[in-house]
């Protein structure tokens, strides 16, 4: 990606402008680049925090895939919101939103999630659009969900949200998705009581019980009234925000290793969240983006099935779990636990372009005396540092671990970087050296004031 900004990790803006390499393109020091954030392990990295903190210097935030099975956590004064769908952008007033035609709209969930916020004081209506391109998840889809999950039976469970989230990504490739922008179309009960006779046929092959298509066109025909408002071409809202000069944030869900090209397949999502599905996900061109944010926890966490070489199924992993909370906010699952993995920080480097890491949650580490680094995976008697495509391989992976000291002291009411024990700066400097790019914050627990920004 073409940037027209240096970075030093050392400034308090983590940029500053040097010669601009488009002219239309002129930005002053205290403006941010386009941005994209990533999750780079198995999701639940503590986006939703750094998009908030990031969204406070963005005039506009974009989510580019996914749907509801993402589940954004911010605290704003002491309140709890989990979003699901809407970016968290939302929170901040004069903020404008848009849900990119990369992300699967569940039409009844984002009724809700607006109703939810508007009953909370945020004004929705005139900041949040959402793409006519966006394709639809439909009841259906998530009927589908849960009985392909039950067909799969115990030893193929990919262990999803039940969003719909694969049904609806299936029907997009499979040329036969409705879209946001069809929900207005006169059309649309035909097209979707056709859909129902399809997916009728197949809950039917898997036992499960057929939908009325009566009653979805009546359910969906009322969505699409209050949802109308909304709906608009947001690749050119988007593109117009670029070229007045406005600062946009593309808000990644999910992480690098549920990618469905670059994760742990089958055993991931059904999008793109990697730094390159931005662009499919919302039309804007590649260098476009100047930035790529990788938020990444100080330790691993995965929910749902599939590989996990550094997990520990211990009392460690439970005490992992309690101290920091690791219940999912869109499912409540209990997340899987371990200690961080090299690899995949370095994979995660590598594919999304990370020029700046938001390491999170180091708090939770506070307690322990020895800390492990997974350095390597040992495949076969041979030591790599790359990530198998082959589940079969990736599953006999093993661990090949670095021991770091702990700091045995609480870090969560430090405020600033130079201020943490010795042994914590020497845990995340190693992490740094082991993946590459550069530190831009280190978050030691949930509040905005426990962020410690260096280059970010
Ligand atoms: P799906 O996205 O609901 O199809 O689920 C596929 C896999 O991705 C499962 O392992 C889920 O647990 C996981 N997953 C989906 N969304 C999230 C998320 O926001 N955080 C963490 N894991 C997720």
């Amino acid at each position: 990606m073409r940037s027209p900004f240096a970075y030093s990790n050392t400034s308090p803006e983590g940029f500053r402008a040097v010669a601009p390499a488009d002219p239309v393109r002129v930005r002053s020091e205290t403006i941010m680049p386009n941005t994209v954030l990533i999750g780079a392990q198995w999701g639940d990295e503590g986006k939703g925090k750094i998009i908030d903190v990031l969204t406070a210097q963005a005039d506009m935030v974009v989510r580019y895939q996914g749907g509801s099975n993402a589940g954004h956590t911010v605290v704003v004064a002491g309140r709890k919101f989990v979003l699901h769908l809407v970016p968290s952008g939302i929170l901040h007033p004069g903020k404008t939103c848009v849900i990119g035609n990369g992300v699967v709209v569940d039409p009844l969930a984002l009724i809700a999630e607006i109703r939810m916020l508007e009953q909370e004081g945020v004004t929705v209506r005139g900041r949040l659009t959402v793409s006519d391109r966006a394709h639809l998840v439909l009841r259906y889809h998530n009927a589908l969900d849960t009985a392909d999950e039950a067909a799969r039976g115990d030893s193929k469970r990919i262990g999803t949200t039940g969003r719909g989230i694969g049904p609806a990504y299936r029907d997009k490739v499979c040329r036969c998705g409705l879209r946001m922008g069809d929900l207005l179309e006169r059309d649309f009960p035909e097209r979707l009581a056709a859909n129902v006779v399809d997916a009728n046929r197949a809950l039917t092959a898997l036992g499960a019980v057929p939908l009325d298509a009566a009653g979805l066109q009546k359910t969906y025909a009322e969505a699409a009234q209050v949802l109308a408002p909304y709906i608009a071409d947001t690749i050119e809202i988007v593109h117009a925000a670029d070229r007045a000069g406005s600062s946009i944030l593309f808000e990644g869900a999910q992480g690098t290793m549920l990618d469905v090209d670059f994760g742990t397949y089958p055993f991931v999502t059904s999008s793109s969240p990697t730094s390159g599905g931005a662009c499919i996900g919302t039309g804007i061109a590649p260098n476009r983006i100047q930035r790529v944010v990788g938020v990444i926890k100080c330790y691993t966490t995965r929910v749902g099935e599939g590989p996990f070489p550094t997990e520990l199924t211990d009392a460690l992993g439970e005490d992992l779990r309690q101290r920091g909370g690791e219940f999912g906010a869109t499912t409540g699952r209990p997340r899987r636990c371990g200690w961080f993995d090299a690899v995949v920080g370095r994979y995660a480097q590598m594919v999304n372009g990370v020029d700046l890491w938001a390491f999170t949650k180091l708090d939770v580490l506070d307690t322990l005396p020895v800390i492990r680094i997974c350095t390597a995976y040992e495949l076969d008697g041979r030591n790599i540092t790359t990530m198998p495509a082959s589940l079969a391989a990736f599953q006999r992976c093993r661990p090949v671990y670095e021991e770091m000291p702990g700091w045995l002291q609480a870090t969560s009411r430090i405020t600033r970087y130079e201020d943490l024990p010795l042994q914590a700066r020497a845990y995340i400097e190693r992490l740094v050296q082991l993946i590459g790019g550069k530190l831009g914050v280190l978050s030691v627990g949930p509040g905005r004031e426990t962020t410690l920004r260096l280059g970010l």
